[in-house]
């Protein structure tokens, strides 16, 4: 009930929009849940007339609530309201991609073996909440599809440059699009703007790329002139796509509003959509908002109730930690690793040894003298023509390095930094990435001759077991900064220089498809898998998915090598970074146990974050208050398919149950990988299932050796029945001393 935004004193009369949550849906016809909406915005405002002018959206299907202008002072008021759950203004959305590249990745994330099963997630109908899709790619095209689930309740809007008898059709099945309140009308009275098509039209490439890539056609012979040639296609290349533009270009930014993407949730829950994928968040800092505080939690609360998987993007703010965005336990939250094929661009010293920049240059060779300058202002004419290395000392003087570039006609500059990889590819000028290390190999060659040289060349193509798979640098990490007891990311998929549809705008796209990067990339590919995993298990929960994508998550890349985790400095991957691991499709659609949850167990969460129980009570029922249990649990009793202890002193037992999803008759034993100086036990350490008992529990108790306040160390607990392994990464910290006067 608190409006964190609002500064107690600060009121200003100036209205903004407001959004207000009223919890599930309370009468059982849209319209009367409208005029209840409105009803309370007369009883604030006095006249029914103000109230119908200021309401922007009413959220009437898939749960309670409106979208309103008002001033600060008449939200404080509405949050008193005895009705209300929270109120919080609009606030922006960023689309999840980090950059482009000049080159096309290919992926196959997905066997062959579930696609076929899955009949390619044909009967599957993937929400994807964005910019919009550009429906002319070949992506869309419906060839040998069926008819359309009869289900599927949406609609094809028509709008500026898009017909819905036209541009939708068997495939593209849906798409609706959410105009922010404050785009410019025009002199008609209409919603207008240069920068934009006032339809489901993508004018940018990152809502056509995303929806590709979750449920793309197969499109074979996608070429590259340089990288080759490849088959696109989406992770369920036969799944249907409903798309619902959210993200608009607004003064030359994207920009996405909670009030538009939570209507857009609204309609999807209503539409009979099967997942959800939404590749956007906040940007860092999170800290001042709690998944309460965010109204998309809300939204995906009630997604997940009608048995809706919701998966976000976990944010690029990485790798830095507590920077993983959209923790709510009842979400999937993806991070992106890299693929086993590496582009590196091959630069050949005068004394013979070769170095391999981490970024692809694709253009002609060059070979040139090789000059080192200490810093920007330090380039001269004297560098004309010539190849610079520079080591980066802040990240503020790429910029005065690319100036000198452009000012003194430098063939191309080679930058040693840190590996956060922020670097720009770009043909013209040339900047290159290298590490520190290798930069100090050239340095010392430099130094080791009077007329240094060097020769680039175009990048190389490296697959295979050669190529570590990490978690990209860009993917944000845990732990969680907002609620610690729930792992966030969940898990990992594919998100660098993965290819998707593009749009006319793309200067850098080949024959209608891009590489692009980001946790927005690698959350489409699991929508993709969610997607053939609901084609198989119709019956199966959203968190049943949830866990059975954690729990056979390889934390190994497919040849058996580890994972690493790319950073300022690389380390094995960890659950902050990937979760259970990357996603394994196959595996995942049949994981042997699952780690359930209903929506009653996640009150039963709300109620052990000190939810008021007026309010869990909205959010499952509007008449009943909702009895939390006394004491009130701890947050370790939600079900999750991971164990997080972050603030470990005394022993702590917690309890899981696993629900039987393989053979009715099976004998699971117990494997634990202990986390560091932490001691676990597992009783009963045998699960035995017949036809009878299909759920057990079993009981964790996790004890410390640590004597002082430790950092996090991580262990597993794996059931096996000698072909299932279902695995629960566990993350545990000593917290011997919280406050000084404890
Ligand atoms: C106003 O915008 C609408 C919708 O984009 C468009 O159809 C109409 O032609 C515009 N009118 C003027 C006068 O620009
Ligand atoms: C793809 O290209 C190969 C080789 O160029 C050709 O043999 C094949 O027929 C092409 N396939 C399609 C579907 O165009
Ligand atoms: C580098 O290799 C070339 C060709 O193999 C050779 O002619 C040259 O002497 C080598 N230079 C050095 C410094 O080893
Ligand atoms: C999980 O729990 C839900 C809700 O209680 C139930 O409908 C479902 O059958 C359970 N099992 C699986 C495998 O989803
Ligand atoms: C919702 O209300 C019904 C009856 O009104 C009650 O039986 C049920 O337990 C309530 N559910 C929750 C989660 O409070």
């Amino acid at each position: 009930m608190v409006i964190s935004a609002v500064a107690e004193g600060a009121y200003e009369d100036q209205t903004k929009v407001y959004i207000v949550y009223l919890g599930a849906i309370a009468h059982n016809h849209a319209n009367l849940v409208t005029a209840s909406h409105v009803a309370m915005l007369a009883s604030l405002f006095g006249s029914e007339k103000d109230a119908r002018e200021s309401m922007v959206y009413s959220y009437r299907h898939g749960f309670s609530g409106f979208a309103a202008h008002m001033t600060d002072r008449e939200a404080k008021k509405l949050s008193e309201h005895p009705e209300v759950v929270q109120v919080m203004p609009n606030r922006y959305y960023e689309m999840k991609t980090t950059r482009t590249f000049n080159y096309l990745g290919l992926y196959e994330s997905t066997g062959k073996e579930l696609l076929l099963d899955a009949n390619m997630g044909e009967d599957v109908i993937i929400g994807v909440i964005d910019s919009g899709v550009w429906p002319e790619s070949v992506s869309f095209n419906d060839k040998g599809l069926g008819p359309i689930p009869s289900r599927w309740k949406g609609k094809c809007v028509d709008g500026e440059e898009f017909v819905a008898t036209k541009h939708c059709n068997k495939k593209l099945i849906g798409a609706r699009y959410y105009i922010p309140s404050h785009m410019k009308k025009n002199k008609t009275g209409m919603t207008s703007d240069e920068n934009d098509y006032m339809s489901a039209r993508d004018s940018d490439v990152h809502g056509t790329h995303v929806a590709s890539i979750a449920g793309g056609a197969f499109v074979p012979n996608v070429s590259n002139t340089v990288f080759g040639v490849g088959t696109a296609r989406g992770g369920a290349p036969s799944a249907r796509i409903a798309v619902y533009k959210v993200c608009w270009k607004i003064f030359g930014n994207d920009e996405c509003a909670s009030m538009d993407i939570l209507k857009a949730m609204d309609d999807a829950i209503e539409d009979g959509v099967d997942v959800m994928s939404l590749s956007l968040g906040t940007s860092i800092p999170l800290l001042t908002e709690t998944y309460k505080d965010n109204m998309l939690s809300y939204g995906a609360f009630h997604a997940i109730s009608n048995g809706i998987p919701v998966l976000f993007a976990g944010g690029n703010d990485g790798p830095r930690a507590y920077t993983v965005d959209n923790i709510a336990p009842w979400v999937i939250t993806v991070a992106a690793t890299s693929l086993d094929r590496w582009f590196p661009t091959p630069l050949k010293l005068g004394n013979n040894v070769t170095i391999l920049a981490r970024a692809p240059y694709k253009g002609l060779e060059i070979q040139a003298d090789f000059m080192y300058v200490e810093s920007p202002n330090k380039i001269t004419g004297a560098a004309k023509g010539k190849v610079v290395l520079a080591f980066l000392k802040k990240s503020a003087d790429v910029y005065d390095y690319n100036l000198g570039i452009r000012k003194f006609g430098l063939k191309a500059l080679i930058i040693a930094s840190e590996r956060d990889d922020n670097v720009e590819v770009v043909d013209i000028p040339i900047i290159l990435n290298i590490d520190y290390e290798q930069g100090a190999t050239m340095l010392n060659y430099i130094s080791s001759t009077s007329s240094p040289t060097i020769k680039i060349s175009s990048a190389i193509t490296l697959s295979g077991p050669l190529v570590a798979t990490k978690v990209a640098v860009f993917s944000s990490r845990g732990p969680n900064s907002v609620s610690p007891y729930v792992l966030k990311p969940d898990v990992a998929a594919p998100g660098v220089a993965i290819l998707g549809a593009s749009t006319p705008f793309m200067v850098s796209s080949e024959n209608g498809f891009i590489a692009l990067s980001g946790t927005s990339m690698s959350t489409p590919v699991v929508a993709g898998v969610v997607a053939l995993l609901r084609a198989i298990h119709r019956d199966w929960s959203p968190a049943a998915i949830h866990s059975a994508l954690v729990t056979t998550a390889s934390t190994t890349d497919p040849y058996g090598e580890p994972i690493f985790a790319d950073g300022f400095s690389e380390k094995l991957a960890d659950p902050f970074d990937f979760g259970g691991g990357l996603v394994n499709p196959t595996k995942a659609a049949d994981p042997g146990l699952v780690y359930n949850a209903s929506a009653e167990d996640y009150m039963r969460f709300l109620c052990a974050s000190g939810y008021d129980e007026r309010s869990i009570g909205k959010m499952a029922n509007k008449s009943d208050m909702y009895h939390c249990p006394s004491p009130r649990p701890s947050m370790l009793e939600l079900n999750l398919p991971s164990i997080t202890i972050p603030f470990l002193d005394r022993d702590v037992t917690v309890t899981r149950t696993v629900t039987n999803v393989g053979p009715i008759v099976s004998k699971y034993m117990v494997i634990v990988k202990p986390p560091l100086g932490v001691e676990i036990t597992v009783t009963p350490n045998i699960l035995l299932f017949n036809p009878l008992v299909q759920k057990l529990s079993f009981e964790v108790t996790v004890s410390t050796t640590h004597k002082s306040n430790s950092i996090y160390y991580f262990g597993s607990i794996t059931w096996t029945d000698g072909s299932h392994f279902v695995s629960i990464p566990l993350s545990v910290r000593t917290e011997r001393l919280m406050y000084f006067n404890h």
